[in-house]
Order: C-alpha cells, then structure tokens, then sequence
C-alpha cells in the first residue's frame, strides 16, 4: 500500500510536500495531529512550521467553548488568503478541516468557508490518505469523511514518528457523561477503549526509540475498559518507559484499584488532574456531574492517603446557569479546602444542542468575568504555595531540552512542573536528581543534585 519510492525521497532529502497543522483545544487533538502526520507521511508529506506556501494545511479543531470555534473560522480567512496567494503563482494549496468542529458543524463548514476543500472527523483520519487524492483527482470536488468510522486505531500506521523524550498516547476517546454544559459527547462519540495489547505495542514502540514518559490520554481515561490500574500496572513493566501519567479523570471513575497503583508504582506520577468543576451541590446537580462537593474532598482525601505528595489539578468553570454567589462562594471554599497545585478554569459559553444552554438563570458576562478573576487570584496563590514547598527538597527531574539561556537544560519535576537548569545537553532523556532553589508560578529553578533525598 505504501509507496516506498515516495516514502524514500521524503526521508532522504527535502519533503516533497509541505504539510502545516494547526492544534486547537486538548491534547487528545495533540495525539491526534500527530498521528495525521504519520498517515500523511507516506505519501510525502513533511512538516513545516509556516502555512504561507504548504500544499496541505490541515486545522485540527476544537468545539469545546464558542471562542475555540471562532477562532477556527477567523484562522480560516487567513489561510483562503495564502490559498489565493499559492494558486496566482500556479501553486496549489489544499485546505483541510479537522476535530470536532468538523464533526459537529461537518459540511456546514464548507458553506461558511468555500476555500476549504476536505471535512473530516476526529473517528476517520485514516482516511485522509484518500480524502486528499480524490480531492486532487476531481480538482474542486469538496469532499467529507464518513464521521462515524471507529476503526480509526486499527488503520492508523503502527509506527510513530517520534521527537522527543515524553509521549502522548490516546488509550481511550468518547465521553457517555453528558455533562449539561459539554459538546464533547457529541463530537467524539460514546466512550470507547482501544484494546490493552494494541496500546502496550504502541507504548514499547515509543519506548524502543528513547520515549522515557508517556501520558495516556482519554476524555475520560479512568474509565477505561479493562481497568486503568491494570493497564498502567503492564506498561510500567516496560524497560526504559519510567514515568506514566493520564489525563483526564471523572471523580466518578476514580475507582480503588487505581488510587491503589498510586500509592504502589514508582512510575505511575504524583499527578491527578480530577475536574471538578463546582464546588456547589446545587450546580453539580444541575451540570448532571455524578459527585457532590463532599464526596469530591472525600475522593481526595483518599488519593492522599494513598500518595500524600500527589499534586492536585482540576477544571473550574465560572457562571453556568443559576449559579448565585452563594454556589460560587461554594466553589471558593472547596478549592481552599483541595489546595491545588495547579488548575483551569473558564467562564461558562454556551454550545448549540446542550441542556445547559437552554436553561433559566443564565448568568451575565460581567458576574463571569469577575467570578473568574477571583477565582484565579486563590488558584495562583495555591499554585505558587505548592511550589514554593518544593523549594529546598531535591527531586528526579526527566529533561527533556535545551533552555532559552545557554547552558540551561529543562525538564520536568514528577508534579509536572517546569525545571530549568544548568547542565550539560547529554542529560536531556536523563532522570536526573536536581535541588530546587527557586520557584515562580509557572516553573521552577534547581541545580543537579549528587543524590536524591531519601523518600
Ligand atoms: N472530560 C473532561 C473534560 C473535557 S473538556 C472532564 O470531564 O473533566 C475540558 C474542560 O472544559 C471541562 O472540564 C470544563 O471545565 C470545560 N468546559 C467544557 N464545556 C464547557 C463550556 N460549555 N463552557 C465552559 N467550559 C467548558
Ligand atoms: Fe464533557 Fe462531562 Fe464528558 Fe468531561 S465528563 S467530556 S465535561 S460530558
Ligand atoms: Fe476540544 Fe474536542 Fe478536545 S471539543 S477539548 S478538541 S475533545
């Protein structure tokens, strides 16, 4: 199937085809660009890093808040420009649309930008191989995939492409939660668990080429079929993959085993990002989230039980209707009880076909905005807390590459924070013990350390 003499010429000199993908939205849509990539690979396609002049731009696209959806659309208008630009001087430029705007507004998005040229849905980048020919073939002929396809995992290329020291790696898509404010039951599809041996082979694959940590992704990954714990328990059995980390998690899904395996797996990173959304039982009943904010804080005190150093993530979000100050006071005071190390937090947005969007007591911009700028005011606070009592201890730190300042090298702490620090270049794929001696918000500052501390 593959056309070696074109996969020959694109690995030996210049690509022959350039090929630009823009990511919006989560890391799933990061897994999946990549695996774009690799199918597009074959045929020629190289990546470059400028869309003005590529042969195929792809815009791998998110649905998840109006603003991720716009932003598309403005993108769009600009990339036509480059199209008009290519064809005046006898170029052509083929414009793909990807991810769950695709999915949800499908050829919709063909009316609303005649430039594009392909639609096609996060369940069928297997085909884009042929997707693109026959767009070549019946030039101007606007084409879609077939959005249901779910043998997408099975058709994607065994093989990876592979840049760096850390990985994602997609194990589980679809969400059947429906949270009253999410499209994404919607644009990915029920839940849905790639088989165990598939995912073990993809992770040894990454492994074999110097991959040291992998991130299982899900929209729902703990509620893997077959059990979360146990598949982390096989891939930790992997040589050279020492550090395992997943995102993200529905509290309802946290089952024991799992909460066990962190208290147990040295690879498995002290790291859970637990949305939570709200800290008010009223709102969480009415969000359709199976957990109540007592049942959330007693989640938590078990995962710390389990590893007491574990840092904590979640997802807020800030004016979904009928919240009043009271539920967002409510909220306040469960983050004052969680202390997160880190966390995200949006202003609620509407999305056409919700629940949600239809409800009484929508919540004006103005309450949002202000609801939100407090609400990051406690989160930033708790996030330079946790770091600051990292400062002073002596931590493995995974780097991964160079820094902006020469000599500098960056890598991660097992609380996924940033670290930056002097050292030799050869210790970029090393854990490699380094003292903190300063933190910010967003990153910390060490030096390489002789030993670890004592755990
Ligand atoms: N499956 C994950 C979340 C996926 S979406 C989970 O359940 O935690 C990522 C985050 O986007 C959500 O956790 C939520 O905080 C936010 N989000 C989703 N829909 C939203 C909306 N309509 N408005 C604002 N934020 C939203
Ligand atoms: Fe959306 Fe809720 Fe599913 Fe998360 S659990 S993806 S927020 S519906
Ligand atoms: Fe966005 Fe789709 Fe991910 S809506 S957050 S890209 S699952």
């Amino acid at each position: 199937m593959t056309d070696t003499t074109t996969a020959q010429a694109a690995v030996e000199g210049a690509p022959l085809k350039r090929l630009f993908i823009k990511t919006y939205g989560c890391q799933m849509n990061v897994y999946d660009s990549e695996r774009m990539a690799d199918v597009l690979r074959p045929l020629g396609y190289g990546m470059v890093d400028d869309p003005e002049g590529a042969d195929l731009v792809v815009l791998n696209t998110c649905h998840i808040r109006e603003k991720a959806t716009e932003k598309v659309y403005s993108e769009l208008g600009q990339i036509k420009l480059m199209k008009n630009r290519k064809a005046e001087a006898g170029g052509q430029m083929t414009i793909a649309v990807a991810g769950c705007v695709a999915q949800a507004e499908g050829k919709e998005i063909m009316h609303r930008q005649p430039a594009v040229d392909l639609v096609v849905g996060p369940q069928a980048y297997h085909q884009l191989p042929e997707l693109i020919a026959r767009a070549h073939r019946h030039s101007g002929e606007r084409l879609s995939a077939d959005f249901a396809a779910d043998e997408k995992f099975d058709a994607l290329p065994a093989e990876r492409h592979v840049t760096g020291v850390t990985a994602f790696l997609t194990v589980q898509e679809g969400c059947d939660k429906f949270c009253t404010f999410c499209v994404v039951p919607y644009t990915r599809g029920g839940e849905w668990s790639r088989p165990m041996d598939t995912i073990v082979a993809e992770a040894q694959g990454l492994a074999d080429k110097g991959v040291r940590e992998v991130t299982l992704l899900g929209q729902n990954v703990n509620a893997y079929e077959g059990g979360l714990a146990n598949l982390v328990r096989r891939l930790a059995k992997i040589d050279g993959l020492d550090r395992i980390r997943y995102t993200t998690s529905h509290p309802a899904d946290m089952d024991e085993a799992l909460i066990e395996a962190h208290g147990e797996l040295p690879e498995l990173m002290p790291y859970l990002h637990l949305p939570v959304q709200s800290g008010s039982d009223k709102i969480l009943k009415a969000m359709n989230r199976a957990h109540t904010a007592e049942s959330y804080l007693r989640l938590v005190e078990k995962i710390r039980a389990a590893r007491p150093d574990i840092a904590m993530s979640g997802d807020f979000i800030v004016g979904f209707p009928g919240e009043r100050d009271g539920d967002f006071e409510a909220t306040l005071n469960l983050i004052r009880e969680v202390r997160y190390a880190a966390a995200f937090s949006f202003k609620y947005s509407k999305r056409p076909g919700t629940p949600a969007s239809a409800m009484p007591g929508q919540v004006a911009e103005e309450v949002k905005e202000e609801r939100l700028a407090r609400l990051l005011a406690l989160l930033d606070e708790q996030t330079i807390g946790f770091n600051n009592r990292v400062v002073g201890r002596t931590v493995p730190v995974l780097f991964e590459r160079k820094g902006r300042h020469l000599g500098q090298i960056v890598g991660r702490s097992p609380y996924l924070n940033g670290v930056h620090c002097e050292g030799p270049e050869q210790l970029i794929g090393q854990i490699v013990p380094v003292k903190i001696t300063g933190a910010s918000k967003n990153s910390l500052a060490g030096v390489l350390a002789p030993v670890l501390e004592p755990a």
